[in-house]
């Protein structure tokens, strides 16, 4: 399973990237409104630190605009993915960005009947959101499953861009139902690495070295 960071905070991409398990990044105009700077300043600098798929989202709600925002981004590094909204207009865009072989991410995916309408008009990404799911009390994971089961039946080679990841279980369940890629926030990510057992461990083996040393 790949690994995306989520964020528009550059300093946070620069010490996820040290640990080496970076594949890309996803943003979004609130996850870049956060970072307090423009987003093409912001895709710029991601783009010389990490050499992996960089999504960029569109502002645009007609499919002509999202296409004429995709051209412009999509100058800015070949590594940019163009993040479109679950939307007739956005689905409209896809295929046309599709036929011009540049990537997307279709996101604010929150039904397999969406990611099967991303994929069919050739997605690279499909981001369904589980954390919002789970928020309304219905089962995020359950729709990373299913469209794992969709994509593989019909052989889409749109990848499954697991969003919206709130916590470590999310990441482990994500993995087990075979999410091409997990985006997740710093924080998350960081997290991966803890184990109670690990630290306790280290603290023993260390102690006896020591004392071994006397
Ligand atoms: C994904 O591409 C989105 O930017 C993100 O995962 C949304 O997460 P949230 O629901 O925590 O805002």
């Amino acid at each position: 399973m790949k690994f995306f960071l989520d964020t528009g905070i550059v300093d946070e991409i620069k010490r996820a990237n040290e640990w080496g398990i970076i594949d890309g990044v996803t943003t979004n105009p609130s996850l870049i409104a956060k970072a307090g700077r423009t987003q093409a300043d912001v895709i710029k600098e991601i783009t010389r630190i990490v050499d992996g798929p960089i999504s960029a989202e569109v502002i645009s709600t007609k499919a002509s605009g999202m296409v004429d925002e995709a051209l412009v981004l999509t100058k800015i590094h070949e590594n940019v993915v163009i993040k479109l909204p679950m939307t007739v207009d956005g689905i409209i865009a896809c295929k046309q960005l599709s036929k011009q072989n540049i990537k997307t991410n279709v996101t604010l995916v929150f039904s397999v009947n969406q990611a099967l309408l991303a994929a069919k008009n050739g997605a690279t990404y499909v981001s369904p959101f589980i954390g919002r799911l789970d928020d309304i009390g219905h089962d995020g994971m359950q729709l990373i499953r299913e469209m794992r089961v969709v994509f593989d039946n019909y052989g889409f080679a749109t990848e499954v861009l697991a969003a919206s990841i709130r916590n470590c279980v999310h990441v482990r369940e994500c993995a087990l139902a075979g999410a091409d890629v997990a985006t997740m926030p710093y924080d998350v990510m960081r997290a991966l690495f803890n184990h109670t057992l690990t630290d306790i461990g280290l603290e023993k083996f260390l102690a006896d070295y020591n004392k071994s040393q006397r």
